[in-house]
């Protein structure tokens, strides 16, 4: 017993946030990268952790391992088509190994705000993007939003120029890849957990992401300043793998599904707030946020936008199309 409560006490200790599951429940591991506190993944993965664990309790156990604790995003779909991890959740620009689809997120200036976004992904075309995967072994269950992106670095981003010759760090995406290229940067490639430190270092010498992630790790920290510029979107797929799914009772995978339906709904009605609160609490810090004039921003876009007619082909013009109809 004592050996147990010593184990247990380890446990807790290392992720608190862990549930202790018992024999004979279905454990599902869910791994992300983020933080859970003031951050729209974290905080609906641990709703999501919470609702199963109690409204399932005796039939389905989840255990959240977030801030790369468990994988990185490059290795937790791999990990999942093993089997070893049953749930996730990265940005949409970390399918290009299994899907092109995604790639009309990454574009820069596609989608005005996450309204728009949201909107797209409840189109069918939005739909249909769930089960593109699914001849390599993923389903895609729901869209979970972050929100805009914004540019930092080691010195003032104001005109598209500044970021002439800089490193900037970039999710493995190669739509961001030329999009950094447009601006004669050069872009680097990195996981999530290793930023903060390439920033410190000087590895590179800026990013770009969303408030609750440049709140989250800090990177503000290592930086000049946060120019606001709103250039992209960063949102996520709920995935799973296909034989996960297929192996659970349609009564257990139904209730399971509705639970994840519902917290999306509640969280992604909340994502706004969430992206607020967390440029306010940058802000709170002494940190510098700058704002562009609308002709500032609108040099960025010229800068960037070239990058849409390299990519018409994997996205589609018609997609291109709907995503601009939805902004008007
Ligand atoms: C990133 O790598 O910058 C993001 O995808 C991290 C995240 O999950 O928000």
């Amino acid at each position: 017993f004592l050996k147990a409560t010593a184990a247990l006490a380890l446990c807790f200790t290392a992720n608190s946030a862990i549930a202790a599951c018992e024999d004979g429940e279905i454990v599902v591991k869910f791994a992300h990268v983020t933080n859970t506190d003031r951050h729209p993944k974290g905080i609906a993965a641990s709703l999501l952790q919470e609702r199963v664990n109690d409204e399932m309790n005796g039939t389905m156990c989840m255990e959240v391992y977030p801030n790369s604790t468990l994988y990185n995003d490059d290795q937790v779909l791999e990990a999942m088509l093993q089997g070893d991890v049953q749930l996730a959740a990265p940005s949409l620009s970390k399918f290009e190994t299994f899907t092109k689809v995604f790639r009309i997120f990454d574009l820069p200036f596609m989608f005005k705000n996450i309204d728009a976004v949201d909107a797209f992904q409840a189109s069918d075309t939005g739909e249909a993007m769930k089960d593109s995967m699914t001849r390599r072994g993923l389903q895609g269950l729901e869209f979970w939003h972050n929100g805009m992106k914004q540019f930092s670095a080691n010195k003032p981003l104001i005109e598209p120029t500044d970021a002439a010759g800089l490193k900037f760090r970039v999710q493995p995406s190669d739509v961001l890849v030329a999009q950094m290229e447009a601006l004669d940067a050069s872009p680097q490639p990195m996981a999530f957990s290793e930023v903060y430190g390439a920033l410190q270092q000087g590895v590179v010498d800026g990013q770009e992401n969303t408030w609750s992630n440049i709140y989250g790790q800090k990177f503000f920290e290592v930086q000049d300043g946060t120019t606001e510029t709103n250039h992209g979107v960063l949102d996520y797929l709920v995935v799973t793998s296909v034989d996960w799914l297929d192996s659970l009772d349609p009564e257990v995978r139904d209730q399971f599904l509705t639970i994840l339906q519902e917290v999306t709904a509640e969280r992604n009605a909340a994502v706004g707030q969430v992206d607020m609160e967390a440029r306010q609490a940058i802000l709170d810090t002494g940190a510098v946020i700058r704002e562009l004039t609308p002709e500032q921003r609108q040099a960025w876009v010229d800068a960037m936008k070239p990058v849409w007619e390299q990519f018409e082909g994997d996205v589609g013009a018609d997609n291109i199309a709907a995503a601009q109809e939805i902004n008007a």
